[in-house]
C-alpha cells in the first residue's frame, strides 16, 4: 500500500551532500564506531567532534577502555550529560576485553546483549564498520520514515515500532548498504530536520506522502499527554 523509499535516490544525495569528512568515518573501526553511535544517541554532532577526538586521544581502543578506571571515563564525559552512557560504554568494554578476547561480536543479537546497545546502535556498528548489512531505526531516520509514509500515529506504541522497523527494513539496501546508513543520518540531521525542513532539496521529495498533503509541519506526531 506504500511505494518503498527509493534508496538510489538517497545514495546519489548522499555522495553530492551527505557527510563524508566525521571523526569517526576516519580509521573506521568497530570500537571507533560504538563509540561515536553511544555519543550521538542524545546528542548533536558538532558537541560530539571534539568529545569524541579527546575519549581516543586517551582511550584509543577497547583494551584502554577497559583497564581505565570509570572515574577517568566519566572525567572524559563531562559535559555530554546522560552518565549512564559512559557507565555502560566501560561495562562493555570490560566485557569485550575480558570475555571476548578484545573482539566486537559479530551479530545483531550478540551486539544487542552488550550494556547500552539497542537495535538500532547494533546495526549501525554493524553497517558501519563491519561490511555487514545492518539496518537502523534512531531519531533521524524514525522522522524521515513518518513524514515519507505519513504515519500519523506516535511512534512510542509498540505497534507504530513495529512498523517503523518494518519499512526501515524494506527500504535498507544490500549493496552500499554503509553509504546509505550514514546518508538516513544525514537526511535526517541536515534536510528532513525536525522544524524548517528543507523539502525543495530533498531526493525524496517525489514521493513523500508528508509532502503531497502538506502534513510535514504536523509530523512526526508528538507524544500524546
Ligand atoms: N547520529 C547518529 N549516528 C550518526 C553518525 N554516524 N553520523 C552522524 N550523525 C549521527
Amino acid at each position: 500500500t506504500h511505494k518503498t523509499l527509493d534508496s538510489q535516490a538517497v545514495l546519489t544525495w548522499f555522495d553530492q551532500h551527505g557527510r563524508h569528512d566525521l571523526p569517526w568515518q576516519q580509521g573506521i573501526t568497530p570500537y571507533r564506531v560504538w563509540v561515536s553511535e553511544i555519543m550521538l544517541q542524545q546528542t548533536q554532532v558538532t558537541t560530539v567532534i571534539p568529545y569524541f577526538q579527546r575519549f581516543m586521544q586517551h582511550l584509543p581502543d577497547v583494551q584502554s577502555l577497559a583497564s581505565a578506571p570509570l572515574d577517568s571515563v566519566l572525567h572524559l564525559w563531562t559535559g555530554l550529560g546522560y552518565y549512564a552512557r559512559a557507565r555502560n560504554l566501560h561495562k562493555t568494554a570490560v566485557i569485550i576485553a575480558g570475555e571476548l578476547s578484545g573482539q566486537f561480536p559479530d551479530t545483531l543479537e550478540k551486539l544487542c546483549e552488550l550494556p547500552g546497545i539497542g537495535r538500532s546502535t547494533a546495526g549501525a556498528i554493524l553497517s558501519l564498520s563491519m561490511q555487514q548489512r545492518g539496518v537502523i531505526l534512531d531519531g533521524n531516520v524514525k522522522r524521515v520514515l513518518c513524514r515519507y509514509y505519513a504515519i500519523d500515529q506516535w511512534s512510542g506504541t509498540s505497534a507504530a515500532q513495529k512498523q517503523l522497523w518494518q519499512l526501515a527494513e524494506a527500504a535498507t539496501p544490500d549493496i552500499r548498504n554503509s553509504a546509505y546508513t550514514q546518508a538516513m543520518m544525514d537526511l535526517g540531521a541536515t534536510v528532513c530536520t525536525r522544524s524548517r525542513p528543507d523539502c525543495q532539496i530533498c531526493p525524496l521529495l517525489r514521493d513523500c506522502l508528508a509532502f503531497k498533503h502538506r502534513l510535514t509541519d504536523r509530523l512526526p506526531v508528538s507524544k500524546p499527554r
